[in-house]
């Protein structure tokens, strides 16, 4: 079997589970991202929320992104690791209100808003500081995204975005008052989309509204385009980075872009996914009727995905050579739910054999919970270890 690149020997001397970061792929990740994007001068905010681990955002501040944050802790997280608050953008349907001004009064490049509820609160909150709040509204482009449903948000009953049918009605009370200014438009349909399929509608879509806004004399200086690429779940040997060239290229050859315009993108998964893998420990194998379980050391505590969306992480026994045999993978937690994979091939697995649970970089460590009264998972770095 076909195997990532693991130091095993070092691997083995430390207490399981805990997350293990490839800095060299995160870093290679880094710089296509930025000659891709560069291309076409694109700005990037990496989604905090995929992984706030402080040494991953540091490195990902270090190489120049922005921030996408959707709560006032990951603002605290991005400035404390060295993101420039002019770089900052702030999404999320429940800003409250000492998050509103946490963002006011750091100066942050401006809050994506997600209905007029929001926008007349994120007003009252600058006025009450004498202050102006650049806003971009979150539209709804009401497109399927195609994904698990649990990861996908612009279609039309979705508690995301601004409605295309209010977007007249939010737009006239925004330009009324001037303790807001709107800076742009921002949209995100979904994640681990695959296909490019969905954004290319999105992009015509984005392309009528620019159309119809200017129609009414409204020009948008900025154009965010949120996040959604999917990775290679199945082939993180192979395929390790997303394939951001022809995605930049895609929006490029569709995107009616405007003199001067600035175009803003929000991946996570895409940056943090592949480089993070969940290491975990076999503590029993049990033969069963029909099945052979491998019961590790790890559960959807620290990796829920699979629970959560029914992810599929490819699952490598990186300690053993012998032949292949099919095992139900699972965890501890005392949940039926607790599953990482069913009929997955590994080498023969034994007590003590340590597992590699791919592609966990994104959604994996930052989603961890203390449920069974566990502990939260801890990480090590390639570069560090
Ligand atoms: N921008 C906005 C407004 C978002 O809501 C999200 C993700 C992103 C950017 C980043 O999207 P990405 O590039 O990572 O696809 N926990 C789920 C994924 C939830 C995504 C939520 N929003 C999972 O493990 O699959």
């Amino acid at each position: 079997m076909i195997k990532g690149n693991f130091p095993i020997e070092k691997l083995k001397a430390l207490p399981t589970p805990f997350y293990y970061y490839d800095v060299e792929l995160l870093k290679e990740t880094l710089n296509v991202v930025k000659t891709e994007a560069g291309k076409y001068n694109y700005r990037i905010h990496y989604a905090v929320k995929a992984n706030a681990n402080p040494r991953i955002l540091s490195l990902i501040a270090e190489n120049g992104l922005g921030a996408d944050c959707v709560s006032g802790g990951e603002i605290q997280a991005a400035l404390k690791a060295g993101f420039p608050a002019r770089k900052i953008v702030f999404a999320g349907v429940g800003k409250a209100d000492w998050e509103i001004e946490l963002g006011l009064d750091n100066n942050i490049f401006c809050f994506n808003v997600e209905s007029v509820a929001e926008l007349r609160v994120i007003r009252e909150i600058a006025a009450s500081k004498g202050k102006v709040a650049p806003v971009a509204l979150r539209i709804n482009p009401e497109i399927d995204a195609h994904t698990h449903a649990k990861i996908t948000t612009g279609t039309k009953e979705n508690k995301f975005g601004i409605n295309l049918g209010q977007l007249n009605g939010v737009l006239k009370e925004l330009l009324e008052t001037n303790h807001l200014k709107l800076i742009g438009i921002h949209f995100h349909i979904g994640s681990q989309i695959t296909d490019l399929a969905p954004f290319q509608s999105l992009l015509i879509r984005a392309n009528e509204i620019q159309d119809d806004l200017e129609a009414q004399g409204i020009r948008l200086e900025n154009i965010n385009f949120g996040g959604g690429l999917g990775i290679d779940y199945y082939h993180p040997n192979h395929l390790p980075i997303a394939p951001f060239g022809n995605y930049f290229a895609a929006i490029h050859q569709l995107l009616k872009r405007r003199d001067g315009q600035e175009v803003r993108f929000e991946p996570g998964r895409s940056i943090a996914g592949p480089c993070g893998t969940l290491i975990a420990r076999t503590l029993y194998v049990k033969e069963g009727e029909t099945k052979r379980f491998a019961i590790l050391d790890a559960g959807f505590t620290e990796l829920i995905r699979p629970a959560m969306y029914d992810a599929y992480h490819r699952i490598e026994n990186i300690t053993s050579n012998e032949e292949v045999e099919t095992y139900d993978v699972v965890g501890p937690i005392c949940e039926s739910s607790d599953v990482f994979g069913k009929d997955v091939e590994l080498n023969k697995t034994r007590r003590g054999d340590l597992l590699a649970l791919r592609s966990a970089g994104a959604y994996g460590e930052i989603m961890a919970s203390q449920y069974n009264c566990r502990k939260l998972p801890v990480s090590y770095f390639s570069d560090t270890l």
